[in-house]
């Protein structure tokens, strides 16, 4: 069965080219200018690109290049504000990629003077980077920390040498172990550790081992993907033999034994793929039932607004989700030219957005009480397509409550689009539910 990771509903997938720049103008004049928002700032280079990698991300071949994609950015920026009634107060600021680290301190600096001209920063706010560990030098975790970062998201992948060979992503532990050190000895306390299981040559025996090795590092929390094979999307996929996959049975193997692995060491597991220590500030969210979900996976971060710069990122709105183009150069094109670059998105109606809570809600917290989540919806259809999960023991219902069992928690995906009538239609575009 293949099924979204509903890090949004609806998901990217839904979205049409009838939402768009209008849209996104309205929407930003309507902001309650008493809400402060989080902002997220894509950055598609690397230095090189890993075999196994699905992000929208290129290699940099040229500086110049790179030096044109910040200034539109910078440029956005401006344009944005523009459409806004007042300067909005920032209270999360998020860099992902690729690898955002590729602007250089300098133009990370750049960039923030211009979202410091435009925007208001909330003292204490959340200042988290995506980093490749092959590139955080010393100097480089200062300047982060003097720019206010204060988490930081390391791609481990896997520590097996055999595996980092097989998915072109060579990377030896000393080398993760040094940034991890530089970031600390930087002062940025906060790091998380990306791994991914079901790539090549990768077995549960081998990734018990990773996740003993990972552990000694003390991250704060550890993502934990499935990996998403897409050849016919990811061309640099395509350099990966299929044959060295594991199948469907040893993923869900390979996912049940690092999740014991590091539950056996001390950490705890939120949602289906994150992992926190016990006084990590996602565990006090999931435990008090506040964990949300973003395009970035489980967050505490609880604000409706998520305000997107760059090619391909998204924004949030309390009445629909806007998605800039994503293809580099026509993104540069249109900023320059002046105009907004979004591109696709939709909107959500009441439905929709009662659809949306009760599939957070299940994501979140393995259970939606539809009495609070979808209030006004009968969703019978919906409860109908739940019977043979019923029958397999993945899932009860409860009056209007649904929970998902200990062995439903693991395709809690399958739960969840039981909910998405948007699934029903294709099933096939979804990467593996384990
Ligand atoms: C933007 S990258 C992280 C930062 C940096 N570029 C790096 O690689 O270290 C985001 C994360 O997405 C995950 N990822 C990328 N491609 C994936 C795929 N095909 N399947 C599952 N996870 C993937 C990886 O764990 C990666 O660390
Ligand atoms: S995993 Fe990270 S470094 Fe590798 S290609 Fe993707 S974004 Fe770039």
């Amino acid at each position: 069965m293949q099924v979204p990771r509903y890090t949004s509903y609806p998901t990217a997938a839904e979205f049409t080219p009838a939402v768009g720049c209008a849209d996104q103008r309205r929407w930003l004049r309507d902001l309650d200018m008493a809400e402060a928002v989080s902002v997220y700032l894509h950055v598609p280079y690397c230095r090189e690109l890993c075999l196994y990698c699905g992000c929208n991300t290129k290699r940099a071949l040229r500086d110049d290049v790179i030096g044109a994609y910040r200034t539109a950015l910078e440029r956005e920026i401006a344009l944005v504000s523009d459409s806004l009634p007042a300067s909005l107060r920032i209270a999360g600021l998020h860099w992902g990629g690729g690898t955002p680290s590729i602007l250089g301190a300098d133009g990370l600096a750049s960039v923030m003077a211009v979202l410091r001209r435009y925007f208001v920063f909330e003292p204490g706010f959340e200042h988290a980077i995506e980093l490749d560990p092959r590139y955080v030098t010393s100097l480089l975790a200062a300047s982060l920390n003097e720019l206010g970062v204060n988490r930081a998201s390391l791609g481990v992948q896997d520590v097996n040498p055999r595996v980092q060979v097989a998915i072109g992503r060579w990377q030896p532990m000393q080398d993760v172990a040094a940034a991890v050190l530089r970031l600390r000895a930087a002062g940025i306390g906060n790091l998380n550790f990306d791994l991914i299981y079901g790539l090549p040559l990768q077995t549960v025996t081998s990734l018990r081992k990773t996740c003993e090795i990972v552990a000694m590092l003390s991250p704060d929390r550890i993502a934990c993907y499935g990996y998403a094979h897409m050849p016919r999307l990811k061309a640099n996929q395509r350099l990966i033999d299929e044959k060295t996959l594991p199948g469907v049975e040893e993923r869900t193997d390979q996912a049940g034994a690092i999740a014991e692995e590091l539950q056996r060491h001390g950490f705890l597991r939120i949602g289906i793929d994150h992992f926190a220590r016990p006084d990590d500030a996602l565990t006090r969210a999931a435990m008090s039932g506040r964990l949300h979900r973003n395009f970035q996976g489980y967050t505490d971060d609880s604000r409706e607004t998520l305000i997107g710069f760059g090619a391909s990122s998204i924004s949030r709105f309390r009445d629909g989700y806007v998605q800039n183009l994503s293809d580099v150069p026509s993104y540069v094109r249109a900023i320059t030219d002046g105009r907004l670059a979004a591109a696709r998105g939709c909107r959500l109606d009441a439905a929709e957005k009662q659809r949306a809570r009760t599939i957070e809600s299940l994501m979140c917290a393995f259970q939606a009480d539809l009495d609070v989540t979808a209030p006004d919806m009968e969703l019978t259809e919906e409860l109908a397509l739940l019977q043979p999960l019923i029958k397999d023991g993945l899932v009860r219902v409860e009056g209007r409550v649904v929970t998902a069992t200990d062995a439903g928690c693991q395709v809690v995906r399958v739960i969840a689009a039981a909910f998405d009538p948007h699934t029903r239609t294709d099933p096939a575009r979804f990467s593996k539910a384990v």
